[in-house]
């Protein structure tokens, strides 16, 4: 039996297994590749979305415990806070090789969504299971503090 998704503001049937995890599910079934498999045991945060709002880890959601609307990198916040977060991202020339951004973007999106003005124990905390090989973590650090800043002015 098909199954009924709200990902991105648009419904989705996905025709998949009910054990199937969610991050399967959008790079394979909806092609929303934004969204990236890094560990698949909760470890590095790459599959980061959001369900509902809450930063969730998509390579632990089986298909049928998606309880409400996902968000995807593809479709993150208002155009303004999504061109404000992203552009804080490209002021610090946060990205090296990029693979774990889209979830560090999106845990840091959670996080600004719930606390518009983090402290530096606040991000830490927050950002602590999104790993970064390149150790791009300082300039995370620093991107999330400029984009609470600019969103705070907006
Ligand atoms: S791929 Fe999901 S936490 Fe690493
Ligand atoms: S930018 Fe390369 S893993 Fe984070």
């Amino acid at each position: 039996m098909a199954t009924t998704l709200r990902i991105n503001g648009q419904t989705h049937q996905v025709d998949l297994p009910d054990d199937v995890p969610l991050l399967w599910v959008l790079r394979d079934d909806i092609g929303l590749t934004g969204t990236k498999f890094g560990c698949g045991v909760a470890a590095c945060g790459a599959c980061t979305v959001h369900i509902d709002g809450e930063a969730v880890r998509s390579c632990q959601v089986p298909l049928s415990d998606v309880w409400g609307e996902v968000t995807t990198i593809e479709g993150l916040g208002t155009p303004q806070a999504m061109a404000t977060i992203q552009q804080a991202w490209v002021d610090h020339q946060v990205a090296q090789c990029g693979y774990c951004q889209s979830g560090q973007i999106m845990q840091a999106a959670a996080l600004l969504a719930e606390n518009p003005a983090p402290s530096d124990a606040d991000i830490d905390e927050a950002m602590l299971g999104n790993l970064c090989r390149c150790g791009t973590y300082p300039r995370i650090r620093a991107a999330i503090h400029d984009a609470a800043a600019r969103l705070q002015e907006a």
